[in-house]
């Protein structure tokens, strides 16, 4: 039984997950979501962490009370076998909101406590409820090696998995995530925040072959992304075209053509990822992976480039940030590794995943 602690940027989550006989025997998960930064526009750290401090200690007593009928931590503390909470990559203050409850948890109620990678984590939701490997716990026939791409709003990477946390970076983005080209491209055509749900939304009304907007180094032969140039385009598009906007479908068919160049430039590396190191799987992870049309245009490149591999979509449910991924990355990293050491163990805001060190 894992509980499970995420507070990398702004959701803040609980889990508690069992795993029996390889698959998922129960699972309970909070998220509270941070609305207070849509007004700024993007999370502002310092009222994140704020937020997480006051959001942390209810949702762990409610996650108490959904478990074991009582919102007293006591009877949570003889169920759980171990703890995982998020280490890093994310916002330094808003990481050791959950990580320092974490240290208390595991001290107070002697219970060994793993770091966990925040991105490993978005990995593993694919072994979640409604997951493909949702009952693949202790069989690993069939998945490895895996290429990952992974598409959140902090990161935009492609991995290649070995096997249970064994990782090597492919390539990585140089500037903007592909989360964050959705939410800036958004934020310009006056979506809100997070912008990449809504642009996706009005996108289904639009035409993608209406403006031909940059698609970064989609023909390159490296694994390395850029988004930052897309963001400006947009920016200078809207800028020239400023009487259009309210013209009829001129709205949704810039969405939808933002949508293409961004879906594109990951459908197309991804693919040819996925040809080169003849993998037996393709795994999408992160806020991303929940877009309708990255799912559908994957796994029509991949049916061209790569047929024998396996397109593996995580459930829409988990896609963004929550602690039941962050539990189901700690039941593995249980079973390959000792707990961290609580004299030690501190937030990683930048710890990245697979990269070798220099
Ligand atoms: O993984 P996540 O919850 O947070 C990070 O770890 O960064 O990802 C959040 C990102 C945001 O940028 C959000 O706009 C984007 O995922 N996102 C989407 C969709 N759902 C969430 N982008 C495009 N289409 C979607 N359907
Ligand atoms: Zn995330």
């Amino acid at each position: 039984m894992i509980l499970g602690i995420e507070t990398s940027c702004d959701e803040s989550s609980t889990a508690l997950l069992e795993v029996k006989r390889g698959r998922v025997a129960a699972l309970e998960h909070i998220v509270a979501s941070q609305a207070i930064h849509a007004k700024y526009g993007g999370v502002v750290p310092e009222v994140a962490a704020r937020e997480h401090s006051s959001t942390l200690p209810p949702i762990l007593a409610a996650l108490a009370d959904r478990a074991c009928g009582s919102p007293d931590g006591r009877k949570l503390a003889r169920k759980v076998d171990i703890i995982a909470a998020t280490r890093g990559p994310g916002l330094v203050t808003s990481l050791k909101v959950g990580l320092d409850t974490a240290l208390a948890l595991s001290v107070a109620w002697r219970k060994p406590l793993y770091g966990i990678n925040h991105i490993e984590g978005h990995i593993y939701a694919n072994w979640l409820p409604g997951g493909e490997f949702e009952r693949s716990w202790s069989r690993d026939a069939g998945i490895f090696p895996a290429l990952v791409l992974v598409v959140s709003g902090g990161h935009t990477e492609l991995l290649l998995m070995a096997g249970h946390g064994r990782f090597r970076l492919l390539g990585a983005t140089r500037d903007d995530a592909a989360g964050e080209a959705f939410d800036k491209t958004a934020k310009l055509m006056g979506l809100g925040y997070p912008g990449g749900p809504a642009l996706s939304k009005l996108a289904e009304r639009g035409n993608p072959s209406s403006f031909d907007f940059p698609k970064p180094m989609i023909n390159d032969r490296h694994f390395e992304f850029s988004f930052a140039g897309l963001k400006t385009a947009v920016l200078y598009f809207l800028r020239d075209n400023r009487h259009r906007m309210t013209e009829g479908d001129f709205m949704a068919d810039v969405a939808a053509s933002v949508e293409r160049s961004i879906v594109d430039v990951l459908t197309a590396k991804c693919a040819r990822a996925a040809a080169s190191f003849r993998v037996k799987t393709v795994m999408l992870a992160g806020g991303v992976a929940a877009n309708s049309k990255l799912r559908e245009n994957l796994a029509a490149s991949l049916k061209a480039a790569a047929p024998k591999a396996r397109l593996v979509l995580p459930p829409k449910e988990y896609c963004t940030d929550n602690a039941a991924m962050i539990a189901a990355a700690g039941w593995f990293n249980a079973r390959k590794r000792r707990p961290d050491d609580l004299r030690r163990l501190q937030a990683d805001p930048g710890w990245e995943l697979g990269r070798k060190k220099p």
